[in-house]
């Protein structure tokens, strides 16, 4: 199979209309959201989710999320209450992905098979038009399992070309890390996965909720007390092929390796002369990671003081380096 690359960028109507006809026979499209690039597939078509998981090499007891365009669109995939109504009023369409009661349209092996569903809307214009024309549609991100995230359709490209029908191009994701999963399926609402919607302005709006993996930077390192988790994270995480240092310190990286991208906050980006630094940031994370396996870097280093880091940065460069 040859992968089409369907330029939104450029052509936003007849690309989106190529992918919502692919996406309705059936087929797999890639495409973009605000977070990460999803790999999208029709909802209600067993068959097809079916090809996502293998398309990605997905386990199957992994469930994927279901993005609709709108609250009616939650509604019926869904069961809802009020806290539903007001976390949509604050953040959606938006990085927020919640895990609710399922209803029965929602094939069950997009749920692997759990009485819940994970929903979300996303706030980005080819998605959403995508979403109006061919929703709702499952989207996990569209890397092979156990590669990062994908952030532009070349990272989509450079993992799934052959393996799905196209790919709906709309430029770098503007957020960069995937959603924030809170679940409100249980006695208490928990955040399965930490996002860039963080758990005081959650709660802001719903009152106390429980997080399920720390990211409190004093608990590196120790096991998780709550179970049980996203099934997702019971995977061995993604972390680079090239070996990565996480220093979260008051004191300055000491020796830097020649080959050695140093990854750092805005307020220390200039601190390292005669070190390769780049910016270290929810949009370029998975970028840069996927660049220093590319060009063959020795080590990464990623370096922030105490409370730098916002939880769902945090989150993901300790997974990167192995801490949790
Ligand atoms: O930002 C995102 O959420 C991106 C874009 C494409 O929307 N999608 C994404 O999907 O990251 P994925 O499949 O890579 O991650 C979904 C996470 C997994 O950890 C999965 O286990 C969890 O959500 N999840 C899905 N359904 C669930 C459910 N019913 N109960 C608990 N966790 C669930
Ligand atoms: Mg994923």
């Amino acid at each position: 199979m040859i992968t089409e690359l369907l330029d939104a960028t450029d052509n936003f109507s007849s690309a989106v209309r190529k992918a919502a006809n692919l996406l309705r026979a059936g087929r797999l499209v890639a495409f973009p959201t605000e977070t990460v690039y999803g790999l999208g597939a029709d909802a209600c078509n067993a068959e097809a989710i079916g090809e996502v998981f293998r398309a990605k090499e997905r386990p199957a007891d992994n469930p994927l999320i279901v993005h609709v365009r709108d609250m009616e669109g939650i509604r019926r995939c869904a069961a809802t209450d009020p806290r539903v109504e007001k976390l949509a009023v604050a953040f959606m369409p938006g990085p927020l992905t919640l895990v609710l009661p399922a209803r029965d349209v929602v094939p069950s092996i997009a749920r692997a098979g759990l009485p819940t569903v994970a929903v979300r809307i996303p706030d980005n214009p080819v998605a959403l038009s995508l979403l109006a024309e061919a929703g709702p549609l499952v989207a996990p991100s569209a890397n092979l399992s156990g590669r990062p995230s994908p952030t532009t359709a070349r990272h989509v490209l450079d993992d799934l070309s052959g393996r799905i029908a196209a790919v709906l191009d709309g430029g770098p994701c503007r957020v960069g890390i995937e959603s924030t999963v809170l679940d409100l399926s249980g006695d208490r609402p928990r955040i399965l996965r930490p996002g860039v919607i963080g758990r005081q302005e959650i709660e802001a709006v719903i009152g106390e909720i429980g997080v399920e993996v720390s990211t409190v930077e004093h608990r590196i390192g120790e096991p998780d007390v709550e179970a049980p988790r996203a099934p997702g994270m019971k995977y061995r995480h993604y972390a680079p092929a090239v070996p990565v240092q996480l220093v979260i310190s008051d004191e300055r990286p000491a020796l830097l390796l020649s080959g050695a991208l140093l990854l750092t906050t805005e307020r220390h980006v200039d601190d390292f002369p005669g070190t390769r630094t780049e910016l270290l940031s929810e949009a370029t994370l998975y970028d840069q990671f996927r660049r220093a396996e590319e060009e063959g870097m020795e080590e990464i280093v990623i370096y922030a003081q105490p409370g730098e880091l916002p939880e769902g940065l945090l989150n993901r460069v300790m997974k990167a380096a192995g801490r949790m």
